[in-house]
């Protein structure tokens, strides 16, 4: 039986994190836009240096799940990060929750989803949100089966290509 272990993500797990943003995006988008575009999108977003800093701010909280050792997944929130539509005095937003293709449908996105929540109601949060992909149907149904709901949409760009993301978001206790 696989040991799957959760702990917080390090400044020095600046490339373990990079690494895997970046092969998940890929994994989950690269039919959407064209590979250069793709390409300089992954360097601006998960470059070392981006995500060294990400891992630095007290604000950005991140979480690294290992399945046997290795890197499978994490999530990274960020405290007080509000869209419009987004009720609550203090939100958070959960910005990535990432898993590698080959590790879905094994309950690794439901221990992200909850440590996401603990994390969430500890900082005092009464909302937390997150952007999706309208054409992701895979994050949407997991999404809305952890109670959130749609409160608006924004635009997502990569290089030329623009795309629709639904804010969905869920109140807590
Ligand atoms: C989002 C993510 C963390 C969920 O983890 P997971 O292990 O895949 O989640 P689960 O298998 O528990 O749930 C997925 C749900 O989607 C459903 N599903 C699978 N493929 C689907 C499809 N093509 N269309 C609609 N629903 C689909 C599954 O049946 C399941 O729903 P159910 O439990 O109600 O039956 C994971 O898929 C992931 O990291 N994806 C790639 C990155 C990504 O898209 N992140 C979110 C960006 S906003």
């Amino acid at each position: 039986m696989a040991i799957i272990h959760l702990r917080p993500a390090l400044p020095q797990d600046a490339a373990i994190l990079a690494d895997l943003g970046a092969r998940t995006f890929r994994e989950t988008f690269e039919r959407i836009c064209s590979p250069g575009d793709m390409e300089a999108f992954l360097l601006r977003t998960y470059g070392l240096s981006q995500q060294r800093a990400e891992l630095e701010d007290p604000s950005r909280p991140a979480r690294l799940l290992e399945i046997d050792g290795e890197p499978s997944g994490f999530i990274q929130l960020r405290l007080g990060h509000r869209e419009p539509g987004v009720a609550g005095a203090r939100p958070v937003e959960l910005q990535r929750i990432y898993l590698l293709r080959s590790c879905h449908g094994l309950g690794c996105g439901a221990v992200l989803m909850s440590e996401a929540l603990a994390v969430t109601e500890a900082w005092g949060a009464d909302a937390i949100w997150l952007g999706v992909w309208e054409n992701n149907h895979r994050a949407l149904a997991f999404y809305r089966r952890w109670g959130f709901a749609e409160v608006g949409e924004h635009v997502f760009k990569i290089g030329e290509q623009v795309d629709r993301d639904l804010i969905l978001a869920r109140p807590l206790p």
